[in-house]
C-alpha cells in the first residue's frame, strides 16, 4: 500500500535540485565546512595537519576520502564543548546522547542549525505524507535525546497541531490519540508496538482511530515490521533516520509514495559508504558502515563521522536528486557472533514475524556456557497462541534454515519482557556472568 505523492509545488528548493545542481552545491559546501572546522575546532587542525591536508586543497568530492574519520572516541576525547566551531554564547541549545558507554557525547546549535534542522524535519514529515492542519503526536521522548524536540519543531515548521506527549504513559497516549484525532504519530516502532497493544486490550481496533501515518526510527526496524504495523492499523508505516552527531531525526526520510528505503537530503549531508574493517570507500550498492560530512552545520560540522550503522547507497526515486540508504540492518556493535556467523537482532525479528502466534517484543540473550557463544531468542507469544512448543519449534528451525545459526527459542507469555519507552534494546548480553 503506498501513498500520495507529494505534489511539487510543495517540494523546497533543495528537493527540486538536479543531480549536477546538487553535486556542485555539495563541493562549495563542503569546501567551506573542512575550512571551518580547520579554522575554530583544534581538533580538526590537528587531525587534517597530521594527514598533509590544507584546507582549500580539495577540489572534488571524491577527495573526501583522504581526510581522517571522525568517531565517538573523538567526540568524547573533547567532552564537553570542544568541538563547537562557534564560540559558547553562539549555540542555543545542546543534545546529548545517553552515555551509557562512557561519557556522553555533546552536540550544539546555532539559531541557523536549528532553523535547518526544523526546515529538515518539516521536508522529512512532508515525504512521509503529513500537510500542514494535521495534528502531529509526538511520542518520542523529548529532552536530550533529540527525537521529540527535533520531531516537534519539524512539525510546527510545517503548520501541523503538535500534541508534544514524549514517551510513557501509555494509557494516557492512547485518550490523547483519541480525543485529539491525531492523523500523525512520530514514535519508535518498538514504543508504538506497547500502544497498540493498550489500544487493543482496551477494545478500541487501531483501524478506527484517526492515524493514517506512522513516522517510525530511532532504532532498526524489518519490513516484516512494516508489513505487521499497517496490516493491523491500516496506517502507513515510514522510515525515518537520523543521529545526534549529525543533526538528530530528518537526516534521511522514507517517501510514503514508494517506501523503498530513506531519500537523503544530500543537499546538507554528504554520505560515503565504507569498509568497516579497512576504511576504504566502497561504490554505491555496496554494504557497509554509513560515513557523514554535515554541509551546513555551523556549530557542530562533522568530518567523516563514523556512524557504526549499516547500510548501502541507492540511487533517488520519489527524489530523483537525492540517494536513498537502504532501511539499517544493524550497527557494528549490534553485531554478535554466534559460533562463526554474523547476525543482527534484526535478522531475528524478520523471522519471527513469519511465524503465526509470535509477536515483534523479543529479546537476543547471549551466554558463553563454555568457549562458544550461545543464542537464546526470548519472544512473546500472542494472547491466543496455546501451543507454545511448536511456535518454538518453528522460529528455531527458520533462524537455523535462513540465518544459519543455532538457537534456543523460548515463548513467553504477553508481557513477560520489558517494554522500553523509547529505543528497544534488543541485546542482553550476559556472556560474562
Ligand atoms: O535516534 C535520532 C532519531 C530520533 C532518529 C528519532 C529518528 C527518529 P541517536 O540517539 O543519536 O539519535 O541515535 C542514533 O540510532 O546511529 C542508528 O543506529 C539508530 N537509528 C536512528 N534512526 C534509525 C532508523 C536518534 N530509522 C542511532 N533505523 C543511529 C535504524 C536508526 N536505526
Amino acid at each position: 500500500m503506498l501513498g500520495e505523492p507529494c505534489p511539487e509545488e510543495l517540494r523546497d528548493d533543495g528537493e527540486r535540485l538536479s543531480v549536477d545542481e546538487l553535486r556542485s552545491r555539495q563541493l562549495s559546501l563542503l569546501q567551506s565546512t573542512i575550512n571551518s572546522a580547520y579554522e575554530n575546532v583544534p581538533h580538526y587542525r590537528a587531525a587534517l595537519e597530521a594527514v598533509g591536508f590544507a584546507p582549500g586543497e580539495l577540489k572534488s568530492l571524491e577527495e573526501l576520502s583522504r581526510l581522517p574519520f571522525t568517531s565517538k572516541k573523538e567526540l568524547r576525547d573533547n567532552y564537553p564543548f570542544g568541538m563547537f566551531a562557534v564560540p559558547r554564547s553562539e549555540v542555543v541549545r545542546v543534545h546529548a546522547s545517553s552515555g551509557t558507554t562512557g561519557r556522553p557525547t555533546v552536540v550544539g546549535y546555532t539559531r541557523q542549525d536549528l532553523d535547518t534542522w526544523a526546515d529538515l524535519m518539516a521536508r522529512s514529515i512532508r515525504a512521509a505524507g503529513g500537510r500542514a492542519g494535521d495534528v502531529c503526536h509526538v511520542a518520542y521522548g523529548y529532552g536530550l535525546f533529540t527525537g521529540g524536540l527535533g520531531a516537534h519543531y519539524g512539525a510546527e515548521r510545517l503548520g501541523c497541531t503538535v500534541v508534544p506527549v514524549s514517551g510513557g504513559m501509555t494509557e494516557r497516549q492512547v485518550d490523547l490519540i483519541r480525543d485529539f484525532g491525531a492523523r500523525i504519530i512520530m514514535v519508535t516502532p518498538s514504543y508504538f508496538l506497547a500502544i497498540l497493544d493498550e489500544m487493543e486490550e482496551r477494545g478500541l481496533d487501531p483501524r478506527d482511530t484517526s492515524l493514517q501515518i506512522g513516522i517510525f526510527g530511532a532504532e532498526p526496524w524489518t519490513e516484516q515490521m512494516r508489513a505487521e504495523v499497517e496490516s493491523r492499523t491500516g496506517m502507513h508505516a515510514v522510515d525515518i533516520y537520523g543521529l545526534s552527531e549529525v543533526m538528530g531525526p530528518g537526516v534521511a526520510q522514507e517517501c510514503v509514495e514508494t517506501k523503498d528505503g530513506l531519500h537523503i537530503w544530500e543537499d546538507h549531508f554528504y554520505p560515503e559508504i565504507i569498509d568497516p574493517v579497512t576504511g576504504e570507500v566502497l561504490p554505491d550498492g555496496s554494504v557497509g558502515e554509513l560515513v557523514f560530512t554535515t554541509l551546513t552545520k555551523e556549530a557542530f560540522p562533522v568530518l567523516r563521522y563514523r556512524t557504526r550503522d549499516l547500510t548501502r547507497l541507492l540511487p533517488g526515486t520519489a527524489r530523483p536528486g537525492m540517494r536513498r540508504m537502504e532501511k539499517i540492518t544493524g550497527r557494528t556493535d549490534d553485531m554478535m557472533i554466534v559460533r562463526g556467523v554474523n547476525v543482527f537482532p534484526s535478522q531475528i525479528e524478520e523471522q519471527i514475524l513469519l511465524v503465526d502466534g509470535l509477536t515483534p517484543h523479543y529479546l537476543c540473550v547471549l551466554t558463553r556456557p563454555g568457549r562458544l557463544d550461545e543464542l537464546t531468542v526470548q519472544v512473546e507469544a500472542t494472547p491466543d497462541l496455546t501451543d507454545h512448543p511448536t511456535a518454538a519449534a518453528a522460529l528455531t528451525r527458520r533462524i537455523k534454515d535462513r540465518i544459519g545459526v543455532t538457537a534456543t527459542v523460548e515463548v513467553l507469555a504477553p508481557h513477560a519482557l520489558e517494554r522500553s519507552l523509547g529505543k528497544a534494546k534488543r541485546i542482553k548480553d550476559n556472556r560474562n556472568l
